[in-house]
């Protein structure tokens, strides 16, 4: 909630401030912040329009920043020294940067992707004309690989574009990558994309040991990977991060004179202060302790399933996932927001949820308990 002091000045009200932690449905970490970039966050015009690998006019841009934050990433989802990508305004249109890529490389592509996939692969499909065709998923909400198989099978001369979800918005579901690609393997479907939408889990799940992590990276067979920078990042401003191993091949690199960068992007401005915020959450941090944020998140869902568990609320919980589902209750003594339709709710244990927080929420609904 925000409200305009009497002098018409921008405040975040006191009962806006409280209210933030009410909201447990959406996945947007809050423990990161940022001081050591309030001025340049307020000050400048920062516009990094165009392809990132190519400056354009003039220094009024963060493409370094750039560059930095999709080779760190790129490494991290197995990518080496060619990985190309950019920062985008948030997962949907690194969805459909890689949708367009394959129809621009293969006008006759279907896109598959499950029922439990974003709504933006939809759009994205919709966007470039191409017909979708959906795939079930299992109790889990995990695409079922005999499902795509036989869809697959329907439109086996055609090129394909297999969106695979890791961490569903659901339930935080991750698909089968590995799968995916050797059932294409088996069926001869050598024209396809594996583009993986990692907004929720990308991150905290490849950095889990080797051991533990589920395969969903290039050498599993992904051919792009988008993760957003507000879920789990905290850069607390909506963006995300496209990453391909490689410089798409069909891309026109010619320089658009207006603004001396390829037309590589799907936007034409883009925000200068996100690659910012993103290379500070990255840089300034490291992997271990962004592996201890996701532990601690992952031990703070785990005990949320236990508390409704023990109360006698229905809930559920996927290994390693931050997400818990609940049955939707009705008005509770709190505002609490759980997300979800008239049956399933979720509490999203981001890094920043305080175990507070959810000791409250338990107690609401005890008084409601079913
Ligand atoms: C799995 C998944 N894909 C895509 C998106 C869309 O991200 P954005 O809203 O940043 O476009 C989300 C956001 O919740 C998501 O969880």
């Amino acid at each position: 909630m925000t409200l305009f002091d009497s002098a018409g000045r921008f405040v975040l009200s006191e009962p806006g401030r409280s209210a933030a932690h009410f909201n447990l449905a959406f996945p947007g970490a809050t423990d990161l912040s940022f001081p050591q970039l309030a001025e340049v966050m307020t000050t400048r015009l920062l516009n990094n329009v165009g392809d990132p690998w190519q400056g354009g006019h003039g220094p009024n841009h963060t493409k370094q920043a750039e560059i930095d934050v999709v080779r760190c990433l790129g490494a991290l989802f197995g990518g080496g020294n060619d990985v190309w990508g950019y920062v985008t305004s948030g997962a949907s249109e690194g969805t459909l940067h890689a949708v367009d890529e394959a129809a621009t490389a293969h006008p006759d592509l279907v896109v598959y992707a499950s029922t439990a996939a974003h709504y933006s692969v939809a759009k994205a499909a919709r966007i470039v004309r191409a017909p979708l065709a959906r795939v079930g998923v299992d109790h889990d909400g995990r695409m079922m690989l005999d499902d795509l198989r036989s869809t697959l099978q329907e439109h086996r001369d055609k090129a394909a574009m297999i969106v695979a979800t890791v961490g569903t918005t659901e339930r935080e579901a991750v698909d089968d990558v590995p799968g995916i690609a050797s059932l294409c393997d088996d069926l001869g479907i050598v024209r396809r994309r594996i583009h993986v939408d990692a907004a929720l889990a990308g991150l905290p799940l490849a950095l889990l040991p080797l051991r533990e992590r589920p395969a969903f990276d290039f050498g599993a067979g992904a051919t792009s990977v988008v993760v957003s920078g507000h879920k789990f990042l905290s850069t607390l401003m909506p963006c995300a991060v496209l990453i391909y191993p490689r410089r798409p091949a069909l891309q026109d690199q010619r320089p658009v004179s207006y603004i001396g960068a390829a037309d590589t992007t799907i936007a034409g401005s883009r925000s200068g202060h996100t690659p910012l915020l993103l290379r500070a959450a990255l840089f300034d941090h490291g992997w271990g302790v962004h592996r201890e944020r996701a532990r601690q998140a992952r031990e703070l869902a785990a005990y949320t399933a236990e508390a409704l568990h023990r109360i006698g609320w229905p809930a559920d919980r996927l290994p390693l996932a931050f997400t818990v589902t609940l049955r939707q209750p009705g008005p509770l003594p709190r505002p609490w927001v759980f997300g979800g339709d008239a049956q399933v709710g979720r509490i999203i244990c981001m890094p920043g949820t305080e175990q507070a927080w959810i000791d409250e929420v338990v107690a609401d609904l005890k008084t409601a308990a079913p």
